[in-house]
């Protein structure tokens, strides 16, 4: 496979600075060989701090959110701006905890995804069924619908910097993973919604990563599947001792 494995941390609303601290130095030894990809989100207050330690590594730094606006009257939002002033790389948008419980939707996370991608980001892009539109025979209508939306009016010439995330809501912190061949199943899917938008090319350079319940146990069968690029990894994510072995798979 020509993709190279992307393997990201998301921390969510976990570790103080010292916290943050600990764990980026021991990812920043543990990985400094490894072979793919890799990136971390901290909390917004933490990214100062793990800036600092992952800077000339080969860890990426990544925020979990930002706003839809450069700047502004926006109480308590975070903007492109403050984020490339702390050295933030690649910017999570449309994870399911924003979709669900902070009710985004994807007109919004489309003008973030615009945003963040004109102010040089990367981007991780999260789409994902609820159990019930799973049960019902939606999940491939929902993800594909959460992939065109988001990435509405984003021109092909920015497609390198996108990776899209699979995340099964009803996997997420909850230790049920999808089957390795049901999840290639929608990436194969989604892959095949980005070809018809960006043509064959731009889909096999895609990179999509797996998320919900990764974990060392099953990450390697994950990546063996043809459509499977990488992880986007939450609870395993926030200990060295969890994370590195998935991230060396
Ligand atoms: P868990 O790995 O804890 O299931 O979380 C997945 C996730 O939401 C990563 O963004």
């Amino acid at each position: 496979m020509s993709r190279n494995y992307f393997i990201a941390g998301n921390w969510k609303m976990h570790k103080t600075r010292s916290e943050a601290a600990t764990l980026a130095k021991e990812l920043v030894a543990g990985l400094k060989d490894g072979k793919h990809k890799y990136l971390v989100a901290p909390s917004f207050t933490a990214l100062e701090t793990v800036s600092a330690i992952v800077k000339g590594s080969n860890i990426l730094l990544g925020a979990q959110n930002c706003a839809a606006e450069e700047q502004g009257a926006h109480t308590g939002e975070v903007s492109v701006l403050q984020l490339k002033d702390v050295g933030v790389q690649t910017i999570i948008l449309g994870h399911s905890e924003r979709r669900h419980i902070y009710k985004e939707d994807d007109e919004l996370i489309n003008r973030k995804m615009r945003l963040a991608l004109k102010h040089g980001f990367e981007v991780i892009l999260c789409v994902g069924e609820l159990l019930e539109e799973r049960e019902a025979g939606k999940a491939e209508a929902v993800c594909k619908h959460q992939t065109v939306e988001g990435l509405k009016g984003i021109s092909a010439a920015d497609m390198p910097r996108v990776t899209i995330a699979y995340e099964p809501v009803w996997a997420i912190g909850t230790g049920k993973t999808a089957t390795p061949e049901d999840a290639d199943a929608i990436h194969a899917y989604i892959r095949s919604v980005v070809s018809e938008l960006y043509g064959v090319d731009a889909a096999k350079k895609l990179i999509i990563q797996y998320g919900g319940s990764v974990k060392a146990e099953n990450t390697a069968a994950l990546m063996a599947k043809e459509n499977i690029d990488g992880a986007l990894v939450g609870g395993a994510s926030l200990k060295a001792d969890t994370f590195i072995p998935i991230a060396k798979f």
